[in-house]
């Protein structure tokens, strides 16, 4: 039995916050998850009841809602929380700022008071490589500080990271985890959760994901002349699985008192014009793409530098990005309308 048997996951109906959920059951924990299904999908955890063959209590509820929060925790015992709830696109986040600012700061901010309310002080933190800022060497290492961010999403999880670290400042009764994420892809290797954005995808995997199944046309390619090998812009991609496996060990770290930041990352770069010929060698599917002009803000290359994860939590991506294109393909071409129940062959 796990030290921190129940663990609150906010965001839990999400895309990394189901897969998360399944390795938290798998690991032996109890789950609450909780979510206003903004952007996520009560079906997912369906699904994971259904891969574990064991039980999570799904509450419908928004982080913002501090009566909310309190029934839960008066409900529940909650040894620990992992919190992946917020907003996640970035071009909306300059056309939406507050909205961004009110779900992912105030939000936070709400759910610290309803834990500190509880007695309950251990927190995972879904932070993101972006806190790094524009400026940033590769490979990111977390000794750096956080730099200028370029955009409302990026900003808040920055400043979402200096509030956890005052307030463990002011009370040592904090143990706070901040992960930053690279760039997570993939989805389990049953098929049955993955991605499922509303509307059509910002990000790259889903796009080609989604031109594959036929859902969408083609594929633009933003910039073809950076300063990289082939033109295309490289990131770090993982597993979504290596990621939420990356949450059960980060509760380690919650042992001791204090934050601790970690980058969830291969240390590899990979193009984008290297994802596509991964995606139709592996696959077998043809993803037309045309070059289009680069993307506001895009910075050119960007990777992880994983190893202090490694050395304190004992955690390294596992997956290959052919594991990544067969598990992201086993769920599009399953689910090529996503949750969708109508639609849906799972
Ligand atoms: P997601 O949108 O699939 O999951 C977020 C979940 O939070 C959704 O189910 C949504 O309904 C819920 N939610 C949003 N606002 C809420 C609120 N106010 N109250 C309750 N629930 C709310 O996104 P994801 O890709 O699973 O990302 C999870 C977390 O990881 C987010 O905080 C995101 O910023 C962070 N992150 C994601 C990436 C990525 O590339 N996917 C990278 C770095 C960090
Ligand atoms: C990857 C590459 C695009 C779509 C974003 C956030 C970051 C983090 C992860 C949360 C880039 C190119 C994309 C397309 C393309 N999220 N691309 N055509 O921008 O690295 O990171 O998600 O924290 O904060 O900024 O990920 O998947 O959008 O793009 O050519 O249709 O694919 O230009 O080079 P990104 P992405």
């Amino acid at each position: 039995m796990p030290t921190d048997r129940t663990i609150l996951v906010t965001g839990g109906a999400g895309y990394i916050g189901s897969h998360t959920v399944l390795e938290l059951l798998e690991a032996g924990h109890e789950v609450v998850a909780f979510d206003n299904l903004c952007n996520g999908s009560e079906e997912a955890l369906h699904r994971v009841e259904q891969i574990t063959g064991k039980s999570v209590t799904f509450l419908n509820g928004d982080i913002r809602d501090r009566k909310a929060l309190d029934r839960l925790f008066g409900a529940h015992a909650i040894d620990a929380v992992v919190h992946f709830a917020g907003l996640k696109a970035v071009g909306e986040s300059v056309n939406a700022p507050l909205a961004y600012y009110d779900n992912n700061v105030n939000g936070t901010v709400a759910l610290c008071q309803a834990m500190a309310a509880a007695g309950v002080y251990k927190l995972i933190f879904s932070s993101s490589a972006t806190v790094y800022g524009i400026e940033a060497p590769v490979p990111y290492q977390e000794a750096m500080s956080r730099g200028t961010t370029s955009n409302p999403y990026g900003t808040s999880k920055a400043m979402v990271e200096k509030v956890l670290e005052d307030l463990s400042q002011a009370d040592e009764r904090w143990r706070i985890g901040l992960l930053r994420y690279f760039n997570p892809i993939g989805a389990h290797p049953s098929g049955l959760i993955g991605e499922d954005p509303k509307g059509t995808p910002n990000n790259l995997m889903p796009y080609i994901s989604q031109v594959a199944v036929g859902r969408l046309d083609q594929l633009s390619i933003f910039g073809n002349d950076y300063p990289t090998a082939d033109g295309t812009c490289e990131r770090d991609y993982l597993h979504v699985v290596d990621l939420s496996a990356g949450h059960v060990k980060a509760l380690q770290c919650l042992e001791v008192p204090g934050v601790h930041a970690y980058n969830l990352g291969t240390g590899k770069g990979v193009s984008v014009l290297e994802m596509v010929k991964a995606f139709q060698r592996v696959t077998g599917q043809q993803v037309p793409y045309r070059f289009a002009p680069g993307r506001d803000g895009d910075l050119p290359a960007f990777w992880a530098d994983p190893t202090k994860a490694e050395r304190e939590l004992g955690w390294q991506a596992r997956h290959s990005l052919e594991d990544m294109m067969r598990d992201t393909w086993n769920w599009q071409s399953a689910n090529p309308l996503g949750y969708d129940e109508r639609n849906s062959t799972a």
